[in-house]
């Protein structure tokens, strides 16, 4: 589905390859206000055909000194609409506009206390020092003719700049990051104060939008959509539902690699409660016997990822005269996928899910939650009024189980897992802190130990649990689980699941380690 939100106002980003510029765009939306980023080399004639109420210029890894640096259409500036530069978006400003960058003598990173001159719009309403988060090796040595200094710190004599009569302002710190006190309330006035932007960025509009769209996009044709029981793909389905009712077609593939129960969840839940035409592929045999023999990694994930499809198209083909394939894409994946700034990075994990559909299968492709973050998903789904259990749920990776049973995967070590992870499960969900926790799950080791158990000797599988706090899955921390709650988890795995006499837990961080242990 074509992006066409013209029906809010929008803030544009220019992205110049920060880690932090899908947060920036976060900030923005949590303030009702609609953000999107755009590759750095959008032009002001692109821009002009949906004005922007503002546009900010992100930071990034680059030096403006570099060469093949990202630059910026100088006429953007002619636009006549308010521009933020953030960090080496401010440097490439002050350059733009005739100022002058110098190459810092060091590196400054981290926590600054910063002073800001009175009569300022963008620091209206706070203190007149705080402390920002900067990170940053070239500096600003001399600003553009018609700037003025807005404030200091001690490494740093202009941390923010600003010419009022054009209306653009620059700052060599992050506010979208927590480490800047008052970051969003300096977000808030550059789109309020500055830009006059309305909040008028709400879900429900554009939700009741979203539907009618898709009604005018699939008029009477009818659609078939994978499911697979994560928060996107039943956001989609429960969207699609409300818009075409009976007319979507939903495929659930169960790959015998599912969480305990998940099949038996997700009939309930769609079929049953929502009333959703749903067909459950149940291939985990055939998966088991694709997966003989195998205990590598990769070789493990491409034949997960053949399966799927091989699956997928058969069922798929019972509905060929369908137009359209539903798909979870989301925000993140559209900006990944379509943003080249990020330089070649090595494969670590191939992320086979689902590949290309053979090509007798022709849909066109309906993805109405493109323009949406994860946690606007989420309360997409809450306004739909979706289970919160279902909508909390962390994400998990589509080989399943495959990869967290280290080695040959087989049906017995599968339903050990299931059930060693039910209970891991059943007690992380206990706590207050659950939903800030990115992934927890347990692990098969391929290892037996030595163990007693009343007075007899055991010899059994290993279990590891691992947990992990992130905010995109490139990097995280090991959760710092209470251990009252590991201890729960420990003694009900060696009580209650047979074939399982030791847990470890995993407190190891992304970097170096990976969050999956294949
Ligand atoms: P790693 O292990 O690379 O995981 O640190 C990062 C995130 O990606 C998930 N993951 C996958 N997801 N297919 C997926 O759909 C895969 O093959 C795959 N491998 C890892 C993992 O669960 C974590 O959230």
């Amino acid at each position: 589905m074509a992006t066409d939100h013209s029906k809010f106002q929008r803030i544009v980003i220019l992205d110049y390859g920060s880690q932090y510029t899908q947060l920036i765009a976060r900030r923005i939306r949590e303030q009702q206000v609609f953000s999107e980023i755009v590759r750095f080399d959008t032009t002001a004639a692109k821009l002009r055909e949906n004005m922007p109420k503002g546009i900010i210029l992100s930071g990034g890894p680059n030096s403006v000194f570099e060469e093949g640096a990202p630059g910026i259409d100088p006429e953007i500036f002619n636009l006549g609409v308010p521009v933020l530069g953030v960090c080496y978006g401010m440097q490439l400003m002050s350059q733009t506009l005739g100022g002058k960058v110098e190459p810092g003598a060091a590196r400054e990173y981290g926590k600054t206390e910063m002073a800001t001159e009175p009569d300022n719009i963008l620091f209206a309403g706070l203190p007149r020092s705080f402390v920002v988060w900067m990170s940053h090796g070239d500096r600003v040595a001399a600003i553009p003719e018609g700037f003025k200094v807005s404030a200091t710190s001690a490494n740093c004599p202009y941390a923010a700049i600003r010419d009022e009569s054009r209306r653009f302002y620059a700052i060599q710190f992050h506010p979208e990051v927590v480490h800047t006190q008052h970051g969003s309330q300096i977000i808030g006035n550059f789109l309020f104060k500055i830009c006059g932007c309305a909040a008028d960025w709400k879900l429900s509009t554009w939700i009741e939008d979203t539907v009618e769209k898709l009604r005018a996009q699939i008029g009477d044709e009818e659609v078939v959509l994978g499911l697979s029981g994560g928060v996107d793909s039943s956001v989609v389905a429960v969207l699609l539902h409300k818009a075409i009712g009976r007319r979507l077609h939903c495929i659930f593939v169960d790959n015998g690699l599912l969480r305990a129960n998940e099949d038996v969840q997700v009939e309930r839940m769609f079929k049953t409660k929502l009333g959703l035409d749903l067909t459950v592929a149940h291939a985990a045999q055939r998966f088991y016997a694709a997966l003989k023999g195998v205990s590598e990694p990769e070789a493990k994930r491409k034949i997960i990822g053949r399966e799927f499809i091989n699956v997928f198209a058969e069922e798929a083909r019972k509905f060929s005269h369908c137009r359209f394939l539903g798909q979870g894409t989301i925000y993140p994946d559209v900006i990944e996928s379509s943003h080249a700034l990020k330089g070649p990075s090595q494969t670590i994990k191939s992320h086979h899910n689902v590949g290309g559909l053979p090509p007798d299968l022709k849909f066109e492709l309906v993805e109405p939650l493109r323009d949406l973050f994860k946690d606007e998903v989420r309360a997409v789904g809450r306004v739909l009024r979706m289970d919160s259990e279902l909508l909390d749920r962390q994400p998990f990776p589509g080989p399943g189980l495959g990869v967290r049973i280290l080695g040959e995967v087989t049906e017995e070590k599968v339903k050990l897992l299931q059930q060693a992870d039910l209970r891991v499960q059943e007690e992380i969900r206990k706590l207050p802190q659950y939903k800030t926790i990115w992934q927890t799950f347990a692990v098969l080791l391929p290892v037996r130990t030595v163990g007693v158990m009343g007075d007899q000797r055991t010899y059994e599988y290993t279990c590891a649990i691992r947990s992990v706090d992130s905010i995109d899955a490139m990097t995280a921390d090991w959760t710092r689980i209470p251990y009252d709650t590991l201890a729960a988890m420990s003694n009900r795995i060696i009580n209650e699941v047979r074939g399982i006499n030791r847990v470890v837990y995993d407190i190891s961080s992304k970097p170096p380690a990976t969050i999956e242990w294949e």
